[in-house]
């Protein structure tokens, strides 16, 4: 077995984790269900108590007139810059270089809408204020991302995002939130939902980052907006028969979890503290401003995995299942606080941080 294969099996055989809520398996569908009545009726085809209910509770919560549930968020921010596009009459957009839908959904919006994408900032950092008045190409929408997940979810200030979105209403440029993780942000901005929505044309949500749930997405706006959204979802394959499995289970752990994200942001500054007193480790941002960021070693990935294996192995503590190569002398991989961390007893992981730290310096 080589060192990749060695850190993917200590990682898999561990019963604890350092990120995350724990286990995707069976378990999270038993106990999402379990208290709900058996007489609760499904949605049929986007109508129903069950969908229409949680889709005004998401709409109030966002301070929106109206909100949509999806499958995905793919699905739904790809019929959302749509809808953009079309109303200002301009098949363009711009948003960030490592945006979801750059990197991450084989030119979804590229090849079934045709829209073209204007790139906005360099790679490793937010966008700025200044990138966005000094876009030369006009736009009908500007897609931001908070926190900006493949940069560590890095998050621009809130002042930054108020001219941002001062400036899109003045110039007539759609602003939509691409807020995956929205409600991980909110501890550190110290607004609520609604503030931060409020600067946004329409916002997306998704049940399974921070949240949890199995999967699925909310799409919010005006009332306008969404019945145009949903003529989409219905052409996209979007409006299955019965969401009920993914709306049911998103609610639960919505109420679970949302209260909770104070405590992840805290526990991730805690946790991305450990990392940075090792020698050669460093975390993207040093402090984080959500409840993720990412854990960079200064080593070639297959000597950081068989170090990261063996404190795995010796601890039963899961660092990571993989490593991203960045150089040949860099790797890294991502790390999202949940509910596992704070049950983790402070010995143990003081051990596995000096392990780690012993593992690096030899
Ligand atoms: C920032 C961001 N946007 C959009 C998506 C798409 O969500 P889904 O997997 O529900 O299609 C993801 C999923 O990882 C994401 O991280």
């Amino acid at each position: 077995m080589n060192a990749i294969e060695f850190l993917e099996q200590t990682f898999n055989s561990c019963e604890r984790q350092l990120g995350h809520h724990g286990k995707r398996n069976i378990r999270v569908l038993k106990e999402a269900f379990e208290q709900i009545e058996e007489s609760r009726l499904s949605d049929r085809y986007g109508t129903g108590a069950v969908i229409e209910d949680f889709q005004a509770k998401m709409a109030a919560l966002l301070g929106k007139e109206a909100a949509v549930f999806f499958p995905s968020g793919t699905m739904a921010q790809q019929i959302a810059l749509r809808i953009w596009c079309d109303e200002k009459s301009l098949k363009k957009v711009a948003y960030h270089p490592l945006s979801h839908l750059e990197i991450h959904e084989q030119d979804g919006l590229k090849e079934l809408h045709g829209i073209q994408t204007v790139l906005l900032a360099d790679r490793d950092r937010v966008i700025e204020l200044e990138d966005v008045k000094g876009m030369t190409e006009n736009v009908a929408c500007i897609l931001l991302e908070l926190p900006q997940r493949e940069i560590g979810g890095q998050l621009p200030s809130f002042e930054t995002l108020v001219g941002i979105s001062d400036y899109c209403r003045e110039k007539g440029i759609g602003l939509h939130l691409d807020g995956a993780r929205l409600l991980e942000v909110l501890p550190y901005y110290g607004k609520t939902a609604a503030e931060v929505c409020a600067l946004f044309d329409s916002v997306y949500l998704s049940f399974y980052k921070g949240i949890g749930g199995i999967a699925g997405a909310i799409l919010a706006g005006d009332s306008e907006f969404l019945s145009k959204s949903k003529i989409w979802k219905r052409r996209y394959g979007g409006d299955l028969i019965s969401l009920y499995p993914y709306i049911l289970s998103a609610d639960y752990y919505y109420e679970l979890r949302a209260p909770k994200m104070g405590q992840y942001y805290e526990d991730a500054k805690e946790l991305a503290a450990s990392f940075n007193a090792c020698h050669g480790v460093s975390t993207l941002p040093v402090v984080p401003v959500s409840n993720m960021f990412h854990v960079h070693i200064d080593l070639p990935k297959e000597k950081a995995a068989s170090i990261l294996a063996e404190v795995q192995r010796a601890t039963g503590i899961g660092f990571t299942s993989y490593l991203k190569e960045i150089d040949e002398s860099t790797c890294a991989f991502e790390m999202s606080v949940g509910d596992q961390y704070a049950d983790l007893p402070k010995e143990d992981l003081r051990r596995a941080f000096r392990l780690l730290d012993d593992g690096m310096k030899a």
